[in-house]
């Protein structure tokens, strides 16, 4: 589904409002409504169970988002948190040098994808691909150019030779998007940190940043939760909050935000056994997301090419959004760098003492970083469905895997009459108090079933006459449309079955 249609569901139907939407809004920033917040707070309930609750090693923290200044000097953020930006000179727009240069790259693997498709229809049943690939000579001169591309600006930006990336935009011929001309400006780094102003007197100001990543908040309270929580290396901390960037380049929904929310585990191991752990926490983070339910084929490994200042692996896993394979989780081998460094600057002992190998060090850390609003993201495109009904008709419809829904049920009553609201709301008042329920009386009961479809209510209770006569509702089911008849005494052990986040935590 188009990338369009998704955001004017969102809005429509009280998932997402631009912020300050009165005002025309503000680029890159977003509010969430109540179905937003429902659906944002399960994804958030999910990752937390399955990270702290399933792992005894594991334990949570809520730190501040100010910290003090010098963490980012010690982070390496305040030297090294930057962007490669470029200037058009005549539309003055500001574009990120590096993601022009890949998207240049990524309209080459688009064509490669073509020719296979091509390729797939010619030859059918016998079609060889990875043998098309390495043989087809448009294929592998496409691909060999992609690489040397990539290659180069790699090494430019490892090098900081920020001349040699404005030569390569120059040498492909790449133009503004907007007014199509290939006039350039020098390429500069830009500092992605937020930055504000504390202190009483203005004389006394000093200047402090809202966090970029909530990962300093547990490194540096690394030695206060291992000695308040008695574990032992190798355990994790985990934590759930804001973190902003001022993130010129803003495309693409709640895909790139100035103010997001990130899931970020940092799991503290033994020296040299960091590459151990990176392994296996990619496995965990890949099947947490397969148990989710929306097709392993919509997710993948990508390795990073350019490591980060602080990492000796790292790579993303990718998720297939409206827009192509986008990173949706981060796994980073981050070293001993943070805590060394915080060591460095504060000048605390920050080293453990390991009873095991009995003796004292800085652990290595592994971290599994996603964005929140990412995975937002990734449900509400994967769930949104045109469906064509066999009336001729269609519907909105959004297919969340239901333990993620935000309202779980609706119970309506068929009719506005006959005892039959009352009868509806006693059911409603009961099932409300386990899962997030509406009630709806308004307009003929299809409307209200499109109503939930598109809200993606997994399970509308209907009470009828019938129901007056033997105590027996229908539950519809969203995705099939059909209802059952069921005794009113089985309903709550029937979505218990259904809805209960246990049976998704199983696969964890
Ligand atoms: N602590 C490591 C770290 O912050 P990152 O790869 O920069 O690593 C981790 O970010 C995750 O945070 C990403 O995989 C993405 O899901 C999310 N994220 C990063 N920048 C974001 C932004 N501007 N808007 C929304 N989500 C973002």
């Amino acid at each position: 589904m188009e990338i369009k249609k998704i955001i004017s569901h969102a809005k429509e139907y009280g998932f997402i409002f631009p912020s300050s939407d009165i005002y025309e809004g503000l680029s890159a920033v977003y509010d969430y409504a109540h179905n937003g917040v429902e659906l944002k707070n399960n994804i958030k309930n999910y990752w937390w169970k399955a990270m702290v609750d399933l792992h005894s090693n594991i334990v949570g923290i809520d730190s501040a988002i100010f910290m003090h200044p010098t963490t980012w000097k010690a982070s390496g953020h305040v030297d090294a948190f930057n962007d490669p930006l470029i200037d058009n000179k005549d539309s003055k727009l500001r574009y990120r040098a590096d993601s022009l240069v890949e998207e240049y790259c990524e309209k080459l693997d688009n064509k490669i994808l073509k020719e296979i498709s091509k390729a797939k229809k010619r030859f059918g049943k016998d079609f060889d691909q990875k043998k098309f690939i390495e043989t087809n000579p448009k294929v592998s001169k496409l691909k060999k150019k992609v690489e040397k591309i990539l290659n180069r600006l790699n090494t430019s930006l490892e090098n900081s030779d920020l001349n040699d990336v404005r030569n390569l935009i120059i040498e492909l011929e790449i133009a503004c998007e907007k007014s199509g001309s290939k006039n350039w400006s020098d390429v500069k780094q830009f500092n992605l940190m937020f930055s504000t102003k504390l202190g009483a007197t203005s004389g006394s100001m000093t200047e402090i940043f809202l966090r970029p990543e909530t990962a300093q908040g547990i490194f540096v309270n690394f030695l206060n939760v291992q000695k308040t929580s008695r574990l032992r290396v190798p355990f994790g901390i985990a934590q759930v909050g804001k973190a902003f960037r001022n993130e010129i380049i803003a495309r693409q929904f709640i895909f790139r935000m100035k103010e997001f929310e990130q899931m970020e585990m940092q799991f503290f191991v033994p020296p040299g056994t960091q590459k151990e752990w990176y392994k296996k926490w990619m496995n965990k983070r890949m099947e947490w997301h397969k148990s989710i339910g929306m097709g392993s084929e919509n997710y993948r490994f990508k390795n990073h090419e350019k490591l980060a200042h602080y990492a000796d692996a790292a790579c993303d896993i990718e998720f297939k959004f409206p827009f192509g394979f986008r990173e949706l989780e981060g796994i980073h081998s981050r070293t001993d760098f943070d805590l060394s460094n915080h060591e460095r600057f504060s000048g605390k002992n920050l080293k453990y003492f390991d009873p095991k190998l009995e003796k004292n060090y800085i652990p290595y850390v592994v971290e599994t970083s996603i964005g929140l609003d990412r995975i937002f993201l990734a449900v509400l495109s994967w769930s949104l469905r045109e469906d064509k009904l066999n009336d001729g008709t269609t519907r909105k419809v959004l297919k969340f895997p239901v333990f993620l829904a935000p309202i779980k049920l609706a119970v309506l009553p068929l009719v506005k009459k006959d005892g039959l609201p009352q009868y509806a709301k006693k059911i409603f008042d009961d099932l409300k108090l386990s899962y997030s329920t509406q009630y709806d009386e308004k307009d003929a009961i299809g409307r209200r079933y499109r109503r939930q479809d598109a809200i993606g209510t997994p399970f509308c209770v209907t009470i009828d006459y019938t129901t007056l006569d033997d105590d027996t509702v229908t539950l519809r089911d969203r995705d099939h449309m059909k209802q059952e008849r069921i005794p009113l005494a089985s309903l709550e052990n029937i979505l218990n079955e259904k809805l209960n986040v246990r049976n998704w935590l199983r696969a964890n």
